[in-house]
């Protein structure tokens, strides 16, 4: 047996990229994962989706403990931080999970390999790890290099004081000020961390709204809830220098469409403006696979890119940026490899922004169906009418259901309210059979929970809500 010949490589060990290495070894393929870190999990374990989870369960407990015990009428002395401890339990988390794909590799037969890869030609993957190169040959390569931080022209990220998501997950003091440069996922759920532990959070967006992929709605409430939080928002406004002194960080800013300029002074700066594909220094450029203008690799249907047994999936592909999104790419890419049909609903991928409350939603916003002329009916329904977000006294935040006029098919939902990232799955679930609202509407819901707010938002799309 050839210990280095592979029917599958897949370069990097992501959500997209460990899943599709465990399901092709699921199928029988011979399959290797190689990743240059030396934990597995990708940007979602070790420095994404997890630690970042860890840190807001943490600090919301740390916040109820200090504001919202008492109401519940449970008594508690000074409430301290201990920060060290909070980042301990967050480095076991990743450790655990991390560990636990090795786990799995093992189970499954999938090798796993450390280091550095680039594709020498079409099935040659070379690994560079502590000087020495080793070759490996594949009938199929599959690229699952994910994606890193968007820098800001002339800001350089120390992860100290400048910092990216990545310090932002490991801080070792509570910044006494925070400004976020970019309202979108990353700003509003690291900004909702430090606020929490203490800091306090200037956001500095460019646009007119935080959160802009969000139904604008749900942009609106979130803004307005943050902001009664104690954040602070800069909208319409541009960082043209950050600067670091001995003391503090000096951010310059000024209106977007130009104008006068004027300076903020803090202690940190993270720079949360999006995420660019990891597609450098793979070799692409000497096989000739095809990218965009950003580096974004091209796919057709089945995860193929222009270049016969080279594939790509994940954050390195169009496409939201989502470990979930990655994944079933994973999935899809190695089964239609074993000659399986599998399918992807791009309409039913759900997002969640997981600040208090959260932010969830599956399909079309009411602006994208508005700019394409679909016609629709919408119900909303308002957490302060479901009597278990009254009994948990948690109820800001509604849920929207957005229905073809005609047909009454489900277009899109989004829900601003508590646990909305667990309540979207009923939606994606309905969207991936083609429900309709009534179908939401006359389905029974478990009574006292905070779904029924769905079924009550479905019930006003024919504008028939009982409860409020
Ligand atoms: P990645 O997870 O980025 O993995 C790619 C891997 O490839 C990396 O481990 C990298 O080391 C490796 N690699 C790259 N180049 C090479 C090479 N040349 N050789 C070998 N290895 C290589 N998404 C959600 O759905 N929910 C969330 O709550 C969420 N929270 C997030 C929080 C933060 C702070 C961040 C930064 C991201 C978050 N995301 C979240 C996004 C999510 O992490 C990504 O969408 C997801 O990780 C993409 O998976 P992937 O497999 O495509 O790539
Ligand atoms: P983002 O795309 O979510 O938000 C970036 C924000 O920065 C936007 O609002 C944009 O208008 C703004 N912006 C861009 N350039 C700017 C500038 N020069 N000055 C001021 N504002 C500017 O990107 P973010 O927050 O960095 O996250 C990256 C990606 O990671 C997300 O898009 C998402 O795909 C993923 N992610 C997902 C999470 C989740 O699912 N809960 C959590 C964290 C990240």
């Amino acid at each position: 047996m050839n210990d280095s010949h592979f029917d599958l490589v897949v370069i990097g060990a992501g959500p997209g990229g460990y899943v599709a290495a465990i399901r092709a070894a699921q199928l029988g393929l011979k399959t290797a994962c190689i990743d240059k870190r030396d934990t597995l999990g990708g940007t979602c374990l070790n420095v994404g989706c997890i630690p970042s989870k860890a840190l807001l369960h943490s600090s919301e407990k740390f916040e109820e403990a200090q504001e919202h015990l008492a109401e519940h009428g449970v008594k508690v002395g000074k409430v301290e931080l201990n920060l060290d401890a909070l980042m301990a339990r967050k480095d076991r988390v990743v450790e655990d999970l991390t560990k636990g794909i090795g786990f799995l590799f093992k189970k499954n037969k999938v090798t796993s390999i450390t280091g550095s890869a680039r594709i020498a030609k079409k099935g040659e993957v070379v690994v560079s790890a502590a000087g020495k190169d080793a070759t490996y040959t594949a009938d199929n390569i599959l690229i699952a290099t994910g994606s890193e931080v968007t820098p800001l022209p002339g800001v350089e990220i120390d992860e100290e004081r400048i910092i990216s998501s990545t310090g932002g997950l490991a801080l070792t003091r509570v910044p006494k000020h925070l400004v976020v440069i970019g309202g979108g996922y990353i700003g509003l759920e690291l900004g909702s961390v430090w606020r929490r532990l203490g800091s306090k959070v200037t956001v500095v967006e460019f646009l007119d709204g935080i959160v802009p992929n969000m139904d604008g709605e749900v942009g609106k409430a979130m803004h307005k809830t943050l902001e009664k939080q104690g954040m602070e928002f800069k909208l319409r406004t541009k960082v043209t220098a950050v600067k670091s002194t001995k003391t503090k960080v000096v951010l310059t800013v000024e209106p977007a469409a130009g104008g006068d300029t004027e300076t903020i002074d803090c202690n940190v700066v993270l720079v949360s403006i999006g995420r660019i594909p990891s597609s450098a220094n793979l070799g692409l450029e000497n096989v000739g696979v095809e990218m965009d203008g950003d580096g974004v690799i091209q796919v057709d249907g089945n995860f193929k890119t222009n270049i016969d047994g080279i594939y790509a999936i994940g954050d390195v592909i169009p496409g939201p940026m989502l470990a979930h999104k990655a994944e079933e790419e994973g999935v899809a890419c190695v089964e239609r490899l074993a000659g399986q049909a599998t399918n992807i609903n791009y309409d039913a991928i759900p997002s969640v922004v997981y600040t208090r409350p959260e932010a969830a939603s599956v399909g079309k916003t009411e602006e994208q169906l508005k700019n394409a002329g679909i016609a629709y009916n919408k119900g909303n329904f308002p957490f302060i009418g479901n009597s278990r977000a009254r009994a948990n006294g948690d109820t800001e935040g509604f849920v929207k259901i957005l229905a073809d006029a005609e047909t009454d098919e489900l277009l899109g939902v989004h829900i601003i309210g508590p646990d909305a990232g667990t309540m979207i799955a009923e939606l994606a679930l309905a969207m991936e059979f083609g429900a309709s609202s009534e179908d939401i509407a006359r389905t029974c819901h478990a009574h006292p929970t905070l779904n029924e707010a769905v079924k009550e938002a479905a019930l006003a799309v024919e504008g028939a809500p009982i409860h409020i």
